[in-house]
């Protein structure tokens, strides 16, 4: 059995040019940011900046660890902090900084690591959506102290839920073993229930059955009635979950490894998509990734934005197109009356808070490219 997690792990660090020994595996890529903060010596008083524009289980980890989350508000054209405005948000109380690849958007690391070292400060990369892109020549996650990834539903690679830490500074290491002892074992409920979502998943989910199925599991899972990505708690508020401390189990390690297994060929099909997206739009004067985002990132969705997204969800739904609605608003997917609870004012994230009224995500996992290529043609009036 410890055989096999053990060459999950091979395989991960070998596409982050990593020690397998610095990578720590976890229920859920939320989990991971937590034993990273905590190996940090994050605490009540402390301060973590982070894109005002995330999943709202980044500032929850801060938050249950009694620090406070500080926003910085991102670009247009990345997705992803606006470096400019970073130096700003920082005081005396200031211990981490985390960036994150936004859509697989690479972040400009390089500046954002050179920063916070300058303040003598922590840094952390959500790479989320990043695993299998690189910056500069060097993998996502190689730059910052530390970085985790998830292997959630739509993830680069997926085990239907999942996640993993890197850890690049060896003072972190003690900080990580600690609390990996004290990890929640999955229990056999846990594992059978993602074993039929997983199957599910494989077998039945279709172009056909895709939005009926996406509303469905959304609709259980805030309600509490199946495994979901988020409990309703953790989209509504910001108290720690009893069973959030949870380790890795056997079924995600078997399905990390299969689904490893096919990622160059995934990777290199969303590549060849983006490239499509990137020449149509470019080609209709839209906002596309412009090439100076555009060297090696991993491309998990090429995100648009729309007039109308409710209307364009709807055209979606009608053609059959399996788009994606991230973020929904900027801390995805907490409705926006409620993002005081995480001290986060829209009023000081235009860009974050316009985007998220209009940002639709194309599929670059898809083998009906022609299909998607037509529908965005067809609606080229509605995008910006
Ligand atoms: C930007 C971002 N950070 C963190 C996470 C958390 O990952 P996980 O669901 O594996 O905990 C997500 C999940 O979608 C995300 O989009």
């Amino acid at each position: 059995m410890n055989d096999r997690i053990e060459t999950y792990k091979v395989k991960i660090a070998n596409y982050l040019n990593a020690d397998p020994g610095n990578i720590f595996l976890h229920w859920k890529g939320r989990v991971s940011l937590y034993s990273i903060l905590k190996s940090m010596n994050v605490g009540k008083g402390d301060e973590v900046i982070l894109p005002g524009y995330t999943c709202v289980v980044v500032p929850n980890a801060i938050m249950y660890l009694g620090a406070k989350p500080v926003y910085v508000d991102i670009e247009k054209g990345s997705f992803n902090m606006d470096y400019n405005q970073i130096e700003g948000k920082i005081t005396k109380k200031t211990k981490v900084i985390i960036c994150q690849n936004t859509y697989g958007l690479s972040t400009d690391v390089e500046k954002i690591v050179k920063l916070a070292k300058k303040y003598k400060l922590y840094t952390i990369e959500d790479c989320t959506h990043g695993f299998g892109g690189s910056y500069n020549g060097k993998p996502n996650g190689s730059y910052c102290d530390a970085a985790f990834y998830s292997t959630q539903w739509n993830k680069p690679f997926s085990t239907g839920i999942g996640g993993f830490a890197l850890i690049t500074n060896p003072v972190l290491l003690d900080g990580m073993y600690e609390i990996k002892k004290q990890l929640i074992v999955p229990s056999f409920m846990d594992q059978l229930v993602l074993k039929v979502l997983l199957f599910t998943k494989r077998y039945i989910l279709s172009d056909l059955l895709y939005w009926p199925m996406i509303y469905t599991y959304r609709w259980l899972s805030k309600k509490n009635l199946i495994l979901g990505s988020s409990s309703g708690g953790e989209i509504s508020g910001n108290l720690m979950p009893y069973d959030y401390l949870k380790g890795i189990s056997m079924t995600q390690v078997n399905e990390g490894l299969s689904t490893l297994a096919r990622f160059d060929e995934l990777q290199d099909l969303r590549k060849k998509n983006s490239d499509k997206y990137t020449l149509l739009l470019k080609e209709n004067k839209k906002i596309y990734v412009h090439e100076i985002w555009n060297k090696n990132h991993s491309f998990l969705k090429y995100t648009i934005l729309v007039k109308n997204r409710e209307n364009f969800i709807k055209l979606a739904e009608k053609n059959r197109i399996s788009l994606g609605d991230w973020f929904t608003s900027p801390l995805h997917p907490a409705r926006e009356s409620d993002l005081v609870i995480w001290n986060y004012k829209m009023k000081n994230f235009p860009v974050a808070v316009e985007v998220a009224k209009c940002a639709v995500n194309l599929p670059t996992d898809t083998k009906y490219i022609d299909k998607t290529l037509d529908f965005v043609r067809n609606n080229l009036d509605e995008i910006y």
